[in-house]
C-alpha cells in the first residue's frame, strides 16, 4: 500500500509574508487529514519561516532545487546538506529547470545522489514536451529520462516521481486522467525494469500539470498515481487542501 504525497510547488512566487500566509492556510485546512503526506515547496528563502508556521503540524516543506556540489565555492547554490537540517523533500529535475537552466538527466541525477546521502528525500520530475507527444514518442522520452536521471542510484526507496508532461504545466491544459495513468503505469514499468518488480510497487509516482480542486479527484481515482505536485493551485491553501483531501480519500 502506497502513501500518497500532494506536493504544493510554490515556484518563484510569494514574498515572506505571503509565504507564511499560506502555510499557515494549509496547516489549518489539512488539519487531522491522514492517509497523504502533504508537502509545501516554498522558495528557498521562505522555507525557514515557512517551516516554523508548521511546526508540530503534519505538513512537510520542500525545498525546489538543490546543488549537487558539496559546500564551496559556488555563487548562490545552496548544498543538499543545509537543506537537509532545514527540510525533508526536494523537487529536482523540474521541466522548468531543465528548459531554463540547461539541466539535463545527468546534473539531475547529480542532484538526486547529492539529496539522498543528506538524508532528503527527492521528487523528481520527468515528462514530455508537446511534439514529442505528437510525435508518438512520449514513452521512450520519459524511460529515457528516468534510466538517465537515476543513473548511479542503487537505493531509490526515499524517491518518489512525478509525471508531469510539459504541455499540462500552467496551460489549464491538464493531461486526461486515462494519459496520466498509462504514463504512471508505463514508469512503474520503467522502473521494474531498473531494478525490481518490488521496488517499482514501492513507488510513489505523482501526477503533476494543472491539478486543481476540480480534476483532482480523477487524477487520485487513479490506481497508478500516488498524489500530485500542484503548481498553480498550491498559491491557494483553501484549494490545496482541497486536493489533498481527495488525494487521502481514495
Ligand atoms: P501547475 O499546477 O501550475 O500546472 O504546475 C505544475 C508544476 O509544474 C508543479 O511542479
Amino acid at each position: 500500500m502506497r502513501t500518497p504525497i500532494v506536493a504544493g510547488n510554490w515556484k518563484m512566487n510569494t514574498t515572506l509574508a505571503d509565504a507564511t500566509a499560506l502555510a499557515r492556510d494549509v496547516r489549518a485546512g489539512v488539519d487531522g487529514v491522514v492517509g497523504v503526506t502533504t508537502v509545501v515547496c516554498p522558495p528557498a528563502v521562505s522555507i525557514v519561516p515557512v517551516s516554523m508556521a508548521l511546526e508540530g503540524s503534519s505538513v512537510h516543506v520542500g525545498a525546489q532545487d538543490v546543488s549537487a556540489n558539496p559546500p564551496g565555492a559556488h555563487t548562490g547554490e545552496l548544498s543538499a546538506g543545509m537543506l537537509a537540517g532545514l527540510c525533508t523533500f526536494v523537487i529536482v529535475g523540474h521541466s522548468e529547470r531543465r528548459a531554463m537552466y540547461c539541466e539535463d538527466d545527468r546534473s539531475t541525477a547529480a542532484k538526486a545522489k547529492a539529496a539522498l546521502a543528506a538524508g532528503l528525500r527527492p521528487i523528481l520530475c520527468v515528462g514530455e514536451p508537446l511534439e514529442v507527444r505528437e510525435n508518438g514518442r512520449a514513452e521512450s522520452f520519459v524511460t529515457s529520462q528516468i534510466e538517465g536521471s537515476l543513473t548511479g542510484i542503487s537505493d531509490i526507496s526515499q524517491i518518489s516521481i512525478a509525471y508531469e508532461p510539459v504541455w499540462a504545466i500552467g496551460s489549464d491544459r491538464a493531461a486526461s486522467p486515462e494519459i496520466a495513468q498509462e504514463m504512471a503505469a508505463m514508469i512503474r514499468g520503467a522502473v521494474a525494469d531498473l531494478y525490481s518488480k518490488a521496488v517499482s510497487e514501492r513507488l510513489p509516482v505523482l501526477y503533476g500539470g494543472s491539478v486543481n480542486a476540480g480534476n483532482c479527484a480523477s487524477f487520485a481515482a487513479a490506481p497508478d498515481i500516488d498524489g500530485a505536485l500542484v503548481g498553480g493551485a498550491s498559491l491557494d491553501g483553501h484549494e490545496f487542501a482541497q486536493i489533498v483531501h481527495a488525494a487521502a480519500s481514495v
